[in-house]
């Protein structure tokens, strides 16, 4: 199998062998924009956003996705999302901030996160989100204060953790029982009970996420099960009823060609079906369905471009590549042990012979994009292309080293625009003050 299938789905490669993205010669952009440069394909997103709203509305016709931009979000992104009729949702007063500027309307933004400050909370009421996703006893308390100086009530969801293992990398699960975010069950009927309790907030409804880069449907299945259940209970109890469910993000993506990640329409129809299936067993309305994919969204249609510049070898030991970037804009394979394939963009024919290590340019032995890849030899200045970095690479992005945060390119029919400068020295002492 080709390794282009792990690139965005415009990839193809042109008669003098460059790696074209979007109509757009990845070499030429190389040259006109610099290096690292992350290249998003347009259509390759707009494509995701539109099967991920299909998939989900013709099995279930009151369902919304919400675009999570914590895996990477600027203006023109915001703009995008809004223009396919996504929802967002955002964990900080940043994120809220980044899509009120863009315009993005916030009665279509959902705001989750484990510890929210009460300025980031007033902020979410004055620029009047649409629902506030509440995670634990204090944030509900606070909220409660908040509220009671509000003239319209706010509309909460309440996260839980419904305390199911997603088999995934133990960073990026979140909905176990052992975990900081959500209400775990066992306080579940106490929270409820606390929101509902509350005259100055409205509880619309449950959400739960359970983790990141989930392969299997089992782990949805068994947490909509247990979160109907508990709704049931709660109807039962407490009159509560949930007109919404979110049940997050967390679809995986395919980043190496061992590693195949299911198609959106399977993941809808595993979890449309239990949630039909769960509602009709419980005499539960059908909730209106919200799913938050962030990953999925974004990560196949971004590609990073570096320069190769020393090559060194160990005899008998290694052969490293060092590029111009690294962990500063890719903290991933560092982080969680990562796999990102990657192409030479200028040698797109030629044979892969050599075995080399790819390496970032941070002083930390750990950096280190791709471990023993067979590549065609490499030469300083040959530019080389990382898939799937559309998402949690930017987003993590650091200035460790004092590096320049990459440009950012978006693609569409051989035109590039440039959706984020790459920063200057002079942005580096922006904050500092003597
Ligand atoms: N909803 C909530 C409440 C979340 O916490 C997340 C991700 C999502 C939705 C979107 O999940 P996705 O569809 O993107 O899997 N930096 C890690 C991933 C962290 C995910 C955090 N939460 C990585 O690079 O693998």
């Amino acid at each position: 199998m080709s390794k282009l299938v792990l690139f965005p789905s415009t990839a193809e490669v042109n008669n003098k062998g460059h790696l074209l993205i979007g109509g757009c010669d990845t070499v030429e952009l190389a040259a006109e924009f610099g290096t690292p440069l992350y290249v998003f394909d347009e259509l390759g997103i707009r494509r995701r956003c539109a099967e991920f709203k299909q998939e989900f509305s013709q099995r279930y016709t009151d369902s919304a996705v919400f675009y999570s931009a914590k895996a990477f979000i600027n203006k023109a992104l915001a703009q995008l999302f809004n223009e396919e009729g996504l929802g967002l949702d955002v964990v900080s007063a940043g994120e809220m901030s980044i899509v009120r500027s863009a315009g993005f309307p916030m009665d279509r933004v959902y705001f989750p996160g484990n510890n929210k400050s009460a300025e980031e909370l007033k902020l979410a009421l004055e620029w009047g989100v649409g629902r506030i996703v509440v995670d634990n006893f204090h944030e509900l308390e606070l909220l409660g204060e908040l509220a009671r100086e509000q003239s319209n009530k706010p509309d909460i969801l309440l996260r839980l953790s419904p305390g199911v293992d997603p088999h995934t990398h133990r960073y990026i699960i979140t909905g176990n029982l052992d975990s900081k975010f959500g209400v775990p069950m066992v306080h579940g009927e106490k929270a409820l009970a606390t929101a509902l309790a509350m005259p100055q907030l409205k509880l619309r409804g449950l959400h739960f996420h359970i983790g990141s880069q989930i392969a299997e449907f089992e782990p949805y299945q068994q947490a909509i099960d247990i979160i109907l259940g508990f709704a049931a209970e709660m109807k039962q109890k407490h009159g509560f009823e949930m007109e919404e469910l979110s049940i997050g993000g967390g679809f995986a993506v395919q980043y190496t060609l061992d590693s195949p990640a299911p198609p959106v329409a399977d993941y809808a129809e595993a979890m449309t079906s239990s949630l039909i299936k769960g509602c009709q067993r419980l005499g539960l309305a059908q909730p209106r369905l919200i799913i938050e994919p962030g990953r999925s969204v974004l990560g196949q249609s971004g590609v990073a471009l570096y320069t190769v510049g020393v090559v060194k070898d160990i005899p008998g030991v290694r052969r490293y590549v060092s590029v111009d970037g690294g962990m500063g804009d890719n903290i991933r394979p560092a982080l969680y042990g990562a796999e990102h394939e990657v192409v030479v963009v200028n040698k797109m024919r030629e044979r892969e012979t050599d075995k080399v290590t790819v390496a970032g340019k941070f002083c930390e032995s750990g950096d280190i994009i791709i471990k023993d890849i067979v590549l065609p030899p490499l030469a300083a200045g040959d530019i080389l292309a990382v898939a799937d970095c559309g998402a949690y690479c930017l987003s993590l992005a650091s200035n460790y080293n004092a590096s320049l945060k990459p440009a950012v390119v978006m693609v569409k029919e051989g035109k590039a625009r440039l959706i984020r400068r790459r920063e200057t020295l002079d942005d580096l002492t922006r904050c500092d003050l003597v």
